[in-house]
């Protein structure tokens, strides 16, 4: 393994007013593997750090909604002041995208995979990943709730497989849940720990057990909202209200449900309840049926709410009033 823990040299990150101190830097690049809603948060605070990223997706159109995306997120960062106005263009220069896996992991010292939440096709993925990044290349995935085991088996190095979790949106949420399978070394977890430290992130190391830690708690209470909704106990807008000033949630279950993409959430029910056996995990018929419907959330204009481009007004979606 290559990794170096050492400080950036003197102005090449020049910090804005609220940006964190940088320790820890590659030698080698950093590759992200999807650019849908994570991956593009992902490599935005890599590349904000410093790190050269490489992201990858089978879709150049993805690939560049994604460059959009992180530009767009980067001038509201400048508009309130927790970046300086040149770091923009430096950010964007340290990204480059790529549609090939082969390719695109060749130089890499990390590779963080955020595509489709799908255990057939992240196997697929780690194959390749396996096959063309350099022999001490650390693989971390940012599933929600695949086991890390089952991933680090498909490789022939599963010492140097992890969970690396960030939360959505990734520039702004601090938490990375860091996921270690039994064949770990211990220089493996240690190192993406620092690494999250030094993007400006709280790592919290776990094991890998369904749904890990935040999601076995999470989608079980998205799920049971979800119910309420379906049983007709209350509205959107009563459930998510309920969670906000009862519970001093930030945002309701249902907001966040659509935030997540109902994708995401119906894959990961799916997996607790395949994991743990017990019919409690069950998905609701609605959550199904709305993913069947291809009603995602925001990434596709309509989950509980309407999410109109551009707009942050929350309006419940018609077939819910
Ligand atoms: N959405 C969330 O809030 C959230 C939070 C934490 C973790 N995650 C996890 O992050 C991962 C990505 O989720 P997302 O919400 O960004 O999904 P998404 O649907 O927004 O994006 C997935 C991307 O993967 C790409 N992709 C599919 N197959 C590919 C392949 N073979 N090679 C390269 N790219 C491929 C797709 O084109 C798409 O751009 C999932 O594992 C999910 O569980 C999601």
């Amino acid at each position: 393994m290559n990794f170096k823990i050492h400080p950036l040299p003197t102005g090449r990150q020049a910090l804005g007013a609220k940006e964190k101190l940088i320790t820890m830097t590659l030698n080698g690049g950093i590759s992200v593997i999807g650019a849908g809603t994570m991956g593009n948060g992902i490599a935005h605070v890599f590349a904000q750090r410093g790190f050269k990223v490489t992201l990858i997706d089978i879709s150049q159109e993805q690939l560049d909604k994604a460059v959009i995306t992180i530009g767009k997120n980067l001038d509201r960062m400048v508009a309130k002041e927790i970046i300086r106005k040149e770091l923009k263009q430096e950010t964007l220069d340290n990204i480059t995208t790529n549609t090939s896996i082969a390719d695109g992991v060749k130089n890499a010292e990390l590779v963080v995979e955020a595509a489709t939440e799908n255990v057939d096709l992240k196997l697929k993925i780690f194959q390749q990943v396996d096959e063309a990044a350099p022999s001490g290349c650390i693989l971390a995935t940012n599933t929600s709730s695949i086991s890390i085991t089952k991933i680090a088996a498909i490789t022939k190095r599963p010492e140097l497989v992890i969970g690396m979790h960030f939360m959505n949106p990734v520039p702004v949420m601090k938490l990375v849940e860091i996921i270690t399978n039994p064949a770990n070394k211990k220089e493996t977890t240690d190192t993406i720990v620092e690494l999250s430290k030094t993007l400006g992130k709280v790592p919290c190391v776990v094991n890998d057990f369904p749904g890990f830690i935040s999601n076995r708690i999470l989608m079980p209470m998205i799920n049971e909202a979800i119910y309420s909704l379906h049983e007709g106990v209350a509205g959107v807008e009563e459930i998510d209200t309920i969670m906000k000033l009862g519970m001093a949630h930030p945002m309701g279950p249902l907001q966040l449900a659509d935030l997540i993409g109902l994708d995401v959430c119906l894959s990961i029910m799916n997996v607790l309840y395949d994991g743990f056996g017990n019919p409690k995990y069950t998905p609701c018929p609605l959550l199904v049926e709305m993913v069947k419907e291809g009603k995602l959330g925001v990434k596709t204009g309509e989950g509980f709410y309407v999410h109109a481009s551009g707009s942050k007004e929350l309006m419940v979606s018609s077939r819910f009033k």
